[in-house]
């Protein structure tokens, strides 16, 4: 290139800088995600509502378990969380600034009923994370997923030798179980889906909070959970209604009149997907008896603009990339098709959990 030519003209410039500012931007929003995580685990979300009102700056060094000298450091934390949302300015009666945590943001709160604190830990915990950095070395190789080339092993065996992982994705997963949960079972469209049903099996149910959710909230449901043997085996049964299969779902899933596969399909290729489809097949009644399985996952807008938050569907969709190399974020064309193959004739999508929806598939 000529030399002379990297010079840029005039009215160039704004443009060149904005394009830079676009790129360090999209080098640095990791930070963000940082940021929030070392949020939860100083504890700055609890120890902010613990206090009842706003705090100062010097209130909350003096409270969290950080050193002395970081309390300048802590200050430029909080502006990027303020500049998030995560938290907003107010002033107090003696005229100083303290941080607020917003409303919404109580689902940071680690005692919370409905906290996603363990979500933000389990999804960028260092082991998950991690396989990101593989994806171009993925998409040049036959490797299954980032994760065979990580690891030299899917996720879900990665999870079965490391059970410190194994217990903190398991606990990432309650958490979004009794969140969604919470919304569905106090939807009455969700909830007539159980009318005349006598059995739910929760397939990939991890450690049960969806089944125990449910079963809590329509008492006549008999709830049982398939999960691979480490998953079910760290379970605490005690004093649980809940009836807890190790298994493994493309072997067999035993017979229940409904099927639920939370956030599971999106883990698999389609092919997968098929395979899994067709045991619910096997498992669940004809239509005519009431058969049917229940779907949570996202329904991707092709258009990517009637969803508010379509963004985040897409990075979910790379998510699922680069952790299983086959599962993927579907749109309802891509669901159609898996449905129809694995012999089910007709579904129905209920968009009502926000990011995900409920779809209910017959079998024919
Ligand atoms: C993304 S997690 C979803 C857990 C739970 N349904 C939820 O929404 O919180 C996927 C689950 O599938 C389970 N799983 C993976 N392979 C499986 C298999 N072959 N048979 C049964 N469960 C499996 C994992 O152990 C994990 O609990």
């Amino acid at each position: 290139m000529d030399q002379a030519n990297i010079y840029p003209e005039e009215e160039a410039k704004e443009q060149l800088l904005d394009a830079q500012a676009h790129i360090w931007r999209h080098v640095f929003y990791f930070l963000k995600s940082m940021a929030l995580k070392c949020a939860i685990q100083l504890g700055i979300p609890d120890t902010i509502h613990k206090h009842g009102k706003p705090m100062t700056l010097k209130e909350l060094a003096n409270s969290l378990p950080i050193i002395p000298n970081k309390a300048t450091s802590l200050s430029r934390l909080m502006r990027l969380l303020v500049s998030s949302k995560f938290f907003s300015m107010k002033t107090l009666a003696n005229g100083e600034e303290g941080f607020a945590l917003n409303l919404s943001y109580q689902l940071l709160l680690k005692d919370h009923p409905l906290s996603q604190a363990p979500f933000v830990i389990g999804i960028l915990d260092p082991r998950l994370v991690g396989p990101s950095h593989y994806l171009s070395s993925w998409f040049e190789s036959e490797a299954e997923s980032s994760f065979h080339i990580a690891y030299g092993k899917s996720v879900w065996e990665f999870a079965g030798h490391d059970l410190e992982f194994n217990d903190i994705f398991n606990q990432a997963m309650e958490s979004d179980s009794r969140f969604a949960t919470s919304l569905l079972v106090t939807n009455n469209v969700f909830k007539g889906l159980f009318e005349g049903v006598e059995s739910l099996m929760d397939v990939g149910g991890g450690s049960g909070a969806t089944a125990k959710a449910i079963s809590e909230a329509i008492p006549w449901l008999k709830c049982s959970v398939l999960d691979l043997p480490q998953v079910v085996g760290r379970v605490q049964k005690d004093g649980c209604n809940l009836n807890f299969v190790a298994g493994d779902m493309f072997e067999a899933i035993p017979p229940a009149d409904t099927v639920l596969l939370k956030w599971i399909l999106h883990d698999w290729s389609d092919i997968d997907c098929i395979k899994i489809l067709q045991k619910c097949k096997e498992a669940i009644p004809t239509k005519k008896q009431g058969g049917k399985v229940i779907i949570i996952d996202i329904v991707v807008d092709p258009q990517m603009n009637k969803n508010k938050n379509s963004d985040v569907q897409l990075l979910l969709d790379m998510e699922m990339m680069f952790v299983t190399g086959g599962g993927k974020e579907r749109t309802k064309q891509e669901w159609e098709n898996i449905f129809i193959i694995a012999g089910f004739s007709d579904f129905i999508i209920l968009p009502i959990l926000g990011l995900r929806s409920a779809i209910v598939v017959y079998p024919s």
